[in-house]
Formats: structure tokens, C-alpha cells, sequence
């Protein structure tokens, strides 16, 4: 289940075994793992702990999880469909204590999300973020109204079999997952434009 990649530093294994798979097996999720990937997702910081994040959870099998899937873009309902789990991951866009606009709150929900796919892997499955979908459409299934920023959907389950894929998805299935080179992305002194 694990995409080998070559980091240039050793980092913790459950980063590393983190990777964006398409084929999952179909296979529903236990309620316990998921409570501890959304839990773990509780517990990212947030600017004044405001704590944004807001998340509807479709598990297979639901009403939710068909709606959720019916936001997706076609080329990820081709795939996204046998994700155990679907998650729509929402900020609240202003601070509760004083009104104003919060402008991390994608930020935030972006480290609750990064938390949920490293505890996915802790729990034996894996995940994979999406933000081609129809925010407009999930605003009106879900009825969600414009204090929230309707920002992507994660998918999450066990792994499955790369040959069950669409043949045009096979391919980056199995592609050894790249990063860019580490001193185009980190500087210190001159910062290069
Ligand atoms: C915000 C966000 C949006 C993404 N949207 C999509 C998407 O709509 N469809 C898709 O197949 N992958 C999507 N991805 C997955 C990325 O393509 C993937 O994370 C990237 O190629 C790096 O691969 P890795 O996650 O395996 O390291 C998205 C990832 C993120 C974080």
C-alpha cells in the first residue's frame, strides 16, 4: 500500500506512507478509526484556537456520502466512489468573539485536514484530497450559507487494487510520488522571486 518516495531527510514514517491513492477497495470504515482521524483533525492549531474547521461526513452506504459525491467533478467520481468515507471540509470564515473576517481560517482547516490524512495512515488506511468539486452545489445540498468557505472533500478508506483503476489512472497510481527540490522551496537571507 505504501508509494516509496526519496526524501532527501529522514522524516516520520506516517508522513511518509501518506500518499493521494485513488484505488481504494470499496471496503466501508470502522466508526472508531474514523472518529480518530476526524479527532486527530480536532486537534491542528487555529489563529486565536477559533477552531474553523467544520466537516460532514458521509460514510458509504448514507444519503451523505451519495450527496457528497454528487459534487464531485467527473473525473473524481470515477475513482472517489469507493472511498469508505467522504468528508466535505468547511471554515467558518469570521471569528465567533468578534465578527471580523478570519483570514486563516482555510489555513486552519488545511492542518486539520493534513492531521486527518496522518492519522488515516496511523489507522491502517489512506486518504486523498479533492478540490474538484461543486462548492455551489454542496452549499445547496447541505444547505450552507456564505459565513462558510466550502474548500474540498476527502476521501478515505482502505487500500484497494491500482488494477481495478480506469486504465488512464493506473499509470500515476504506481508513478513514484516527486517533490520539488528542497533548495528551489527554502531559503534563508535572500528570498528568490
Ligand atoms: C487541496 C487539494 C486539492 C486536490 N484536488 C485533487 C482533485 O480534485 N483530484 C485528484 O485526483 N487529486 C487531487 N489532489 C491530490 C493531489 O494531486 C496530490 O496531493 C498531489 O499530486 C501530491 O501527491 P501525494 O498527495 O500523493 O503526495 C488534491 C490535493 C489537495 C491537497
Amino acid at each position: 500500500m505504501v508509494n516509496k518516495t526519496t526524501n532527501r531527510y529522514p522524516i516520520s514514517s506516517l508522513i511518509e506512507n501518506r500518499w493521494s491513492t485513488r484505488a481504494f477497495s470499496g471496503s466501508k470504515v470502522e466508526e472508531g478509526k474514523l472518529n480518530s482521524i476526524l479527532e486527530a483533525g480536532l486537534w491542528a492549531a487555529s489563529a486565536f484556537n477559533e477552531q474553523p474547521w467544520r466537516f460532514i461526513v458521509g460514510r458509504k452506504g448514507s444519503e451523505t456520502y451519495d450527496k457528497i459525491l454528487s459534487t464531485l467533478v467527473e473525473w473524481n467520481q470515477r475513482w472517489a466512489g469507493k472511498a469508505g468515507v467522504l468528508v466535505l471540509n468547511i471554515a467558518k470564515n469570521t471569528f465567533t468573539h468578534n465578527n471580523k473576517p478570519n483570514a486563516t481560517c482555510n489555513y486552519d482547516l488545511g492542518q486539520a485536514a493534513a492531521f486527518m490524512s496522518i492519522e488515516a495512515v496511523n489507522q491502517g488506511l489512506c486518504s486523498h484530497q479533492m478540490s474538484g468539486f461543486d462548492a455551489q452545489k454542496a452549499a445547496e445540498i447541505f444547505n450552507i450559507n456564505r459565513g462558510y468557505n466550502i474548500v474540498s472533500v476527502t476521501a478515505i478508506g482502505y487500500y484497494g487494487d491500482a488494477e481495478e483503476l480506469p486504465a488512464d489512472m493506473q499509470k500515476s497510481e504506481n508513478e513514484e510520488r516527486s517533490r520539488k527540490n528542497f533548495n528551489t522551496m527554502v531559503f534563508t537571507g535572500k528570498f528568490e522571486n
